[in-house]
C-alpha cells in the first residue's frame, strides 16, 4: 500500500469545536477495551456519545474479558471487533473499510513481570501493533487530518524510576527500565515521529498505577484481595519499600475523555493521582479494610504477608506531576485513594464469581458463547 511520502494539509483538531464533536457522528476506535482500562473507558464513551459510533477492537488474550462490558454490549452505538493489532492486513482492512475518525490506543501487553518472562510479546503487540495503527490510520487519512486524532495511551514507566525527591514532568527525558516500559517508550517515539514527520494529530498520555473494578488479579491490588478472600500469601516483592502513585481508574477514563476532546496535537499530558503508597503500606491498609468487609478478626489478612524475592530492575519509586492537565485541561482525579479502594474492594467481593471465572479460564467461554454461536 503506497503510503504516500509528502506531509499533507494540517488542519488543527480544533477545527471542530467541542460542541460539534458532540453533535457531528464519529467514528471512534478504542484497542484494548475489553481489558481493564479499556473497559471503563469504552463503556464512558458508549454512555456519554450516543451520536457517535464506538468500535472495541481486541485481541482477547488473557487480559481480555468482554464480560467487563456485559451491561452496554447491546447499545446500538457499539461494536465488538475481535482482531490483532498485529495482523497488518486485517488491521489495513478494517480501517480502509470503517475509516475511523479517532483512534484511541490502548492494546498491549501490560504486566511487568511478564515483560520479564517473554519480552518478545511486548515487541510485537506494543511496538509493531502500534506502528500498524499508524500506518493504517495513514493511509485512510491520507494526510487530510481534519476531525482526526490519533492517541496513545502510554504510562509513567517510561521516565523510569525516581529517588526520594521529584516528580515526572512531561519533559523528563524517557529512561525505561523493563521489557515491558522499553516497548511503550519505543511505541511513544514512534507516534511522536508520525505526529513530526507526517503531521499526523497525536496525542500521548503518561498515566500512574491504576485500580479499580475489572482489574485482573495479576497486577498487586487484585491479586491481594483475591488472595485475601482465599485465605493465600500476599506476595510481597523485596522490603516492600517500593512506591507508586495510584488513580482510581474512572478518573483515569475521564481524563482520557478530556483529552480526546481537548488535548491539543502533538502534546503529552501526564496523569496521575498525587498519592503516593509505600506496596506494604497499601498492603497493610488493604488488609485492614479486608478485615472489616469479610468480618475476620482483625490482623487475620495482615498474617498472610509474605516477603518474597524481589522483582528484577524493580524500580524503586514513580510519582506523577499531573499539573499540566490540571492547568491546561481542568481534570483531577475525583476519588480519594481510601474511598476509591473502599469501593474496590466492595466490587471484587461482590464479584467473587467474575474472579472465579478470570482464575479458572471460564471467561474465555464467555466470547464463544456471546460471540461466536451467534
Ligand atoms: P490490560 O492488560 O488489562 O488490557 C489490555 C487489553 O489489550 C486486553 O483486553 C488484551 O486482550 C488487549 N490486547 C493485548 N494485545 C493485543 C493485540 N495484539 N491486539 C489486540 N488487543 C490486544 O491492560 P490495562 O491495564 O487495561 O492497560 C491498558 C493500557 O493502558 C496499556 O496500553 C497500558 O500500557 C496502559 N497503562 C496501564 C496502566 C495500569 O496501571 N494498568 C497505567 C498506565 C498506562
Ligand atoms: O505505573 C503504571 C504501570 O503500573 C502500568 O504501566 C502497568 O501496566 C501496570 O501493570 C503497573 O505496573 P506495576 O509494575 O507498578 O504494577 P504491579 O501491580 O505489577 O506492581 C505494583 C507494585 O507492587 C510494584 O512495585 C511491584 C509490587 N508487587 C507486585 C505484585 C504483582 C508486589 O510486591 N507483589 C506482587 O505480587
Amino acid at each position: 500500500m503506497d503510503l504516500g511520502t509528502k506531509p499533507g494539509r494540517r488542519k488543527d483538531f480544533f477545527n471542530v469545536s467541542y460542541a460539534a464533536n458532540h453533535l457531528i457522528m464519529k467514528k471512534i476506535l478504542i484497542t484494548g477495551g475489553a481489558g481493564f482500562i479499556g473497559s471503563h473507558v469504552v463503556r464512558l464513551f458508549v454512555k456519554k456519545y450516543p451520536n457517535h459510533k464506538i468500535f472495541n477492537l481486541d485481541k482477547l488474550t488473557y487480559a481480555g474479558n468482554l464480560e467487563n462490558l456485559k451491561d452496554i454490549e447491546k447499545y446500538n452505538n457499539y461494536r465488538f471487533i475481535k482482531g490483532d493489532v498485529v495482523d497488518e492486513s486485517f488491521i489495513f482492512d478494517l480501517f480502509l473499510k470503517e475509516k475511523f475518525d479517532t483512534v484511541i490506543h490502548l492494546a498491549a501487553e501490560s504486566h511487568v513481570d511478564r515483560s520479564i518472562s517473554m519480552p518478545t510479546e511486548f515487541v510485537y503487540s506494543n511496538i509493531l501493533g502500534t506502528v500498524n495503527l499508524l500506518n493504517a490510520s495513514r493511509a485512510v487519512w491520507q494526510n487530510d487530518f481534519t476531525g482526526k486524532l490519533f492517541y496513545h495511551i502510554s504510562t509513567d514507566e517510561v521516565f523510569g524510576s525516581l529517588g526520594k525527591d521529584g516528580y515526572f514532568t512531561e519533559t523528563t527525558p524517557y529512561d525505561p527500565r523493563s521489557p515491558y516500559s522499553a516497548s511503550k517508550a519505543s511505541s511513544d517515539h514512534f507516534v511522536r515521529a508520525y505526529h513530526n514527520t507526517y503531521l499526523m494529530p497525536v496525542v500521548i498520555s503518561n498515566c500512574s498505577n491504576n485500580y479499580g473494578p475489572n482489574q485482573f488479579p495479576e497486577k498487586l491490588i487484585p491479586l491481594c484481595i483475591n488472595n485475601i478472600i482465599n485465605k493465600k500469601p500476599l506476595p510481597v516483592y523485596g522490603k516492600g519499600k517500593n512506591i507508586r502513585d495510584w488513580l482510581y481508574v474512572e478518573d483515569h477514563a475521564k481524563a482520557i475523555d478530556i483529552i480526546s476532546l481537548m488535548g491539543k496535537p502533538g502534546e503529552t499530558y501526564n496523569v496521575g493521582g498525587l498519592n503516593e503508597w509505600k506496596n506494604i503500606d497499601l498492603i497493610r491498609l488493604l488488609c485492614h479494610i479486608m478485615d472489616r468487609k469479610l468480618e475476620r478478626p482483625a490482623g487475620d489478612s495482615a498474617s498472610l504477608i509474605t516477603f518474597v524475592k524481589d522483582r528484577a530492575g524493580h524500580d524503586k519509586r514513580y510519582a506523577i506531576d499531573a499539573s499540566k492537565i490540571q492547568k491546561e485541561l481542568g481534570w483531577k482525579p475525583e476519588h480519594k485513594f481510601e474511598e476509591g479502594l473502599e469501593k474496590t474492594v466492595d466490587w471484587y467481593i461482590s464479584n467473587q464469581q467474575w474472579l472465579r471465572n478470570v482464575t479458572s479460564g471460564d471467561y474465555l467461554k464467555y466470547y464463544e458463547q456471546q460471540y461466536e454461536k451467534r
